[in-house]
């Protein structure tokens, strides 16, 4: 398990959100050719989570849609039914159980959600994804290595369907004001992103380059663009998430540098608390379109 909560991923999602970067989500749109004609749109999401990737993308598709939502994880896969539950509520759309599946109503649309618990470092392979239109994922790629990429391209290639995969991080990371002890928070953040997180060494920020070539290499027209977080000072809650978050990580890489760290995180908490600090994290999109 790599451990991601719910609380997590549902505080995240609306910087995630700002973040997306709506034109490559229209040209992957432009790019899916329902097959049948006429019929549902059929997407696959790898590393679903607890939905975020539906949510973001559903009305942007539009049209009828079945989804095919993939995680290793049943406790997000559990909380996935009840935030697009609750999200479809807020809507004021008709959402309800359909042999397991989540169905809802929007407008003369409706839109399929299925949950599937899989271990995508060992099954990927195991995926249909010739009976899928398009395939996406959000906030994963920067947790596999070059060799889980390989195989993704490799099913890619055998499957001609377009990728859109979104959120990847990028490595830039900056506060401001900056202080300087940032860098040492930034290498040790940096060396722990390419810890094994069940895949092999991470990517982490080199994840979306590699997956480009790859993808490039067998025929895809690959387009990436910055998908960058703007955390502002008035969000303070996430801020404060982040300088933590970045001082575990920091502290577990290097735990002779504690003190420094501990150091660190007072002036961050500090400059939150009169609300100074303000940071950037540097994403990618990527889209990708079988050349034929
Ligand atoms: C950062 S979260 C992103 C979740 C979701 N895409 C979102 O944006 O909210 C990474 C996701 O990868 C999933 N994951 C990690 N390792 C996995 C594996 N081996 N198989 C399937 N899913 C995995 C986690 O359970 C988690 O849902």
């Amino acid at each position: 398990m790599t451990g991601f909560s719910a609380d997590w991923l549902r505080q995240r999602e609306p910087f995630d959100l700002a973040a997306r970067h709506q034109t490559l989500a229209l040209q992957f749109r432009e790019a899916l050719t329902p097959r049948p004609p006429q019929s549902a749109l059929r997407i696959l999401d790898l590393a679903s989570g607890s939905g975020a990737n539906f949510r973001a993308l559903a009305p942007v598709l539009q049209t009828d849609q079945e989804w095919l939502m993939v995680d290793h994880d049943p406790l997000l896969l559990a909380a996935q039914r009840t935030e697009i539950a609750r999200w479809a509520a807020q809507h004021g759309w008709h959402c309800q159980d359909q042999e397991g599946a989540l169905s809802i109503h929007v407008g003369t649309a409706r839109w399929l959600v299925r949950g599937q618990q899989l271990d995508l470092a060992r099954d990927l392979e195991s995926i249909d994804l010739a009976s899928c239109d398009g395939l996406v994922t959000t906030a994963f790629l920067d947790l596999v290595s070059a060799a889980w990429l390989d195989r993704l391209s490799a099913l890619l290639m055998r499957t001609h369907r377009p990728l859109l995969a979104t959120l990847t991080v990028d490595g830039r990371r900056t506060w401001s004001p900056g202080r300087p002890a940032d860098y040492l928070v930034a290498d040790a953040f940096l060396s722990h992103q390419g810890s094994d997180k069940g895949f092999g060494p991470s990517l982490g920020a080199r994840a979306t380059p590699h997956l480009a070539a790859g993808l490039a290499k067998v025929g895809y027209q690959v387009s990436t663009q910055t998908s960058d977080w703007t955390i502002g000072q008035e969000h303070r809650e996430m801020l404060l998430t982040m300088a933590r978050e970045a001082a575990g990580v920091a502290i577990e890489a290097e735990p002779t540098n504690a003190p420094a760290v501990s150091a660190w995180l007072a002036e961050k908490l500090a400059d939150i608390q009169q609300g100074l600090l303000s940071l950037n994290v540097g994403h990618l999109d990527l889209l990708a379109v079988p050349a034929v």
